[in-house]
């Protein structure tokens, strides 16, 4: 690739009408467990908008299930978990994931997707962190407090928890690389919540075996979560190739918090995207002039808005191919 690459958290979804005209027929789990239907979805961002990389289309709780955790997904409210797991006993209760008898249907959709389209295919996980913020909220949650109550209170139990979630996650994202997927993207989004030391203490090794144990798959590893400005440094630390960042700090300070051993994606605002192309369009230069030399797939900050025009993103995706790094790195 002669210039920067693009793509967008959540460009397949509710911002483009051909997701919605599926959904009207289909569950979003339904969507997830059916290959047909998640390989369509997973295309329609790449037809329309010409990005250079395909996020194949599932959700971060979609392996939780076969783990045994009952849950739904609740339109415009986000994962619903039956029983929230609040005790040692439940930690102790969730199986490990063995991805080839749980989520078969993922495997197949990957399969299908490496073989027949021409943008790589990033495969993805939720990380332990944020899969247990639903396990313990038993749903969406402002400021994640009872899990970080469960997290102090009972760091015993936690340790199992991260343990168990992160073996789980790191099979998953093996079994994908192993179908196909060219990248692996951990969604830490909620992690933000944490402090550095806290991080560093109750989270970070859980994240850095995930990294480890990928090494010799040899595809690039990236890590991302929402509000994690202050945590960019250890989260470097944790192995990826990429740190994504949000819209919060810019590309140049990140690469100082992040160093010289990771490439960064990011980091326009989404809520950019609502605004007047006059307006969108500076700040997307700004956001290319201050990615640093270690490498730059351009992103948003966040997941795509639902009210985006999706003409909007097509336009972005233009003007980075026109304006990014000549030599793609940066
Ligand atoms: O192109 C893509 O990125 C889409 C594939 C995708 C979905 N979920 C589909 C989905 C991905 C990568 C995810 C990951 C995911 N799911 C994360 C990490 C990424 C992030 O945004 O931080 C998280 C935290 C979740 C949990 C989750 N699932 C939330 C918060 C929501 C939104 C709730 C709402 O309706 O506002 C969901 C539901 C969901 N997952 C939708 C989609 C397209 C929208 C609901 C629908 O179609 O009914």
């Amino acid at each position: 690739m002669d210039t920067t690459p693009v793509w967008f958290m959540r460009q397949a979804g509710r911002s483009l009408p051909e997701y919605r005209a599926l959904r009207d027929r289909h569950g979003i789990l339904d969507i997830c467990r059916t290959p047909e239907l998640a390989a369509e979805v997973t295309m329609q961002p790449v037809r329309r908008l010409g990005v250079d990389a395909a996020i194949l289309f599932s959700d971060i709780v979609v392996p939780l299930e076969p783990m045994g955790v009952e849950l739904a997904i609740v339109p415009g409210v986000g994962p619903v978990i039956d029983s929230p797991v609040r005790s040692r006993r439940a930690v102790d209760a969730l199986r490990p994931l063995v991805p080839e008898e749980g989520v078969p249907y993922v495997l197949e959709a990957v399969r299908g997707l490496a073989s027949t389209i021409d943008v790589p295919l990033i495969g993805f996980g939720g990380a332990p962190f944020t899969l247990a913020s639903y396990l313990v909220e038993g749903g969406p949650s402002k400021n994640h407090s009872r899990t970080k109550a469960f997290m102090y209170a009972e760091p015993a139990a936690w340790q199992v928890l991260m343990e168990r979630l992160g073996e789980s996650v790191l099979a998953y994202l093996r079994a994908q690389v192993k179908a196909g997927a060219a990248a692996v993207q951990l969604f830490d989004s909620w992690v933000g919540e944490l402090s550095s030391e806290d991080f560093r203490s109750y989270v970070l090794p859980s994240v850095g075996r995930i990294f480890d144990g990928l090494a010799d798959l040899d595809v690039p590893r990236i890590y991302f979560g929402v509000g994690t400005g202050e945590l960019l440094g250890d989260m470097a630390e944790t192995g990826p190739d990429v740190v994504g960042v949000d819209w919060r700090v810019p590309l140049d300070e990140a690469g100082v918090r992040t160093g010289p051993n990771v490439a960064l994606q990011g980091n326009l605002d989404p809520a950019l995207c609502l605004a007047p192309w006059e307006v969108i369009e500076p700040r997307a230069r700004e956001v290319l002039g201050r990615a640093p030399g270690t490498g730059h797939i351009f992103n948003l900050g966040h997941g795509v808005l639902p009210e985006t025009d999706p003409g909007v993103l097509g336009r972005l995706v233009e003007l980075v191919h026109r304006e990014g790094a000549v030599d793609g790195d940066g």
